[in-house]
């Protein structure tokens, strides 16, 4: 079946497409629009201006992705089926009214094009910046009026967890330069690390799909922390891949340097599996605003101490739910994900345990479609029906 992806919960507007097949799944189109540089001027994301970027750049997006597939036929007249549209027009417009932009741009497609054989679309309804996710959620509600397609509304952090369990296939068919991946079958039970920008969970899974959270954040997220650490040290946003290139330049040249500036290692002794990260930000603050002239060097050894305090409470928190559950695998996902760091540490840890790692590629880490429309795959494959009546929710749970 042929599955379009759609995710808008953050502030990079995607669209994936793809063709899945028992465990088999192939990408027919993948594009992606990073807002990245544009909120950077801002230090952070700005909620409405990403709902607008989102508006702006859902329907190009979706029209690249179907040329990329080979699925854009040009639309043949036909005064009947014409008509037909011209009825559907009022309803779009109904669906779209709070979404400014989405209306023309998706009407000129409309009539541009045939309807694709897409079988399903799935949309990230949650977690994530609620006006972000109303503008993919109504954009699928469109296309699915517009298309007579259903939905499938899925959940952003599942997507991070599915896309971990794939490996390249080996009958990749270089000719067709389409990327197809085999679904692992996971070991359960599995801890899953979710580690974003508003993620820090622990995930016991025991079986497909069977999620209970049992350790959280008490207040700031990994990836927020990275984040604001980053700014404090003058680095721009977002800051994780900066402090990670830091860190790494200092541990290279400097790999027996005792830390000068020490930090805390967050409730790493506090027997349970909960995180906290606000204090060490503010720890980072204090010691920034002791040093009189700061320079690259101290810059340097600060990311350095920083992504060693963090890392070690993560893969002491993970090795914990591990042998807490019995678990027999670790699963990784979550932009954070995309650290080196954190990943040698946690192949190491389950080399440790004996225990099989899974973590998406770096490509697949951060937000993107084709997770989403993984896990729309693997909740139709196990029954989940479609829906037409749900909503966006911001904090929507595994
Ligand atoms: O999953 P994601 O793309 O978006 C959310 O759902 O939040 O995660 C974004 C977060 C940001 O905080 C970013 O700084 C962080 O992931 N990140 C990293 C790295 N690459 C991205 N953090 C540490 N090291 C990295 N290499
Ligand atoms: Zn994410």
């Amino acid at each position: 079946m042929i599955i379009l992806g759609i995710e808008t919960s953050c502030d990079e507007t995607a669209i994936c497409l793809i063709e899945a097949k028992d465990n088999s799944v192939k990408i027919l189109g993948n594009q992606l629009y990073s807002q990245v540089a544009l909120h950077a001027q801002y230090g952070g994301v700005f909620p409405m201006m990403a709902k607008r970027e989102h508006g702006k750049n859902l329907t190009p997006l979706l029209e690249k992705c179907l040329e990329e597939a080979g699925m854009a036929e040009s639309r043949i007249l036909n005064i009947e089926l014409d008509k037909k549209l011209n009825s559907k027009f009022k309803i779009l417009n109904s669906i779209l009214i709070r979404e400014e932009g989405l209306f023309e741009p998706l009407l000129e497609l409309a009539q541009k094009i045939e309807k694709p054989k897409i079988d399903a679309i799935a949309v990230t309804n949650g977690p994530g910046l609620e006006p972000a996710l109303w503008v993919g959620v109504s954009f699928a509600k469109a296309l699915s009026t517009l298309w007579n397609i259903p939905v499938i509304p899925t959940n952003h952090m599942e997507g991070h967890v599915v896309v971990a369990a794939l490996e390249p296939s080996q009958k990749l068919k270089v000719e067709s330069r389409k990327l197809e991946y085999k679904i692992k079958t996971i070991n359960y039970p599995a801890i899953a690390l979710l580690i974003s920008g508003g993620h820090t969970q622990l995930v016991l899974i025991k079986d497909n799909l069977n999620y209970e959270i049992v350790g959280n954040t008490k207040d700031d997220a990994i990836g927020e922390a990275f984040d604001k650490v980053a700014r404090i040290l003058g680095l721009p946003y977002p800051g994780g891949p900066q402090i990670s290139k830091l860190a790494e330049k200092e541990r290279q040249e400097f790999p027996n340097k005792i830390p000068p500036f020490p930090l805390p290692r967050p409730m790493i002794h506090s027997h349970d599996l909960n995180f906290s990260f606000s204090g060490i930000k503010t720890a980072v603050l204090y010691t920034v605003q002791k040093i009189t002239k700061m320079t690259d060097t101290i810059k340097q050894e600060i990311a350095k101490e920083f992504e060693d305090a963090v890392v070690e409470v993560i893969v002491k928190k993970t090795k914990e739910a591990v042998e807490q559950y019995g678990a027999q695998t670790i699963i990784m996902g979550g932009g954070v994900s995309a650290n080196k760091k954190i990943r040698n540490d946690f192949t190491k840890l389950a080399e440790d345990l004996n225990i099989e790692f899974l973590v998406p590629e770096i490509s697949a880490s951060t937000d993107n479609a084709f997770m989403i429309a993984l896990a729309g795959y693997i909740n139709i494959k196990a029954g989940k029906k479609p829906e037409s009546e749900f909503r966006a929710k911001g904090n929507l749970s595994l």
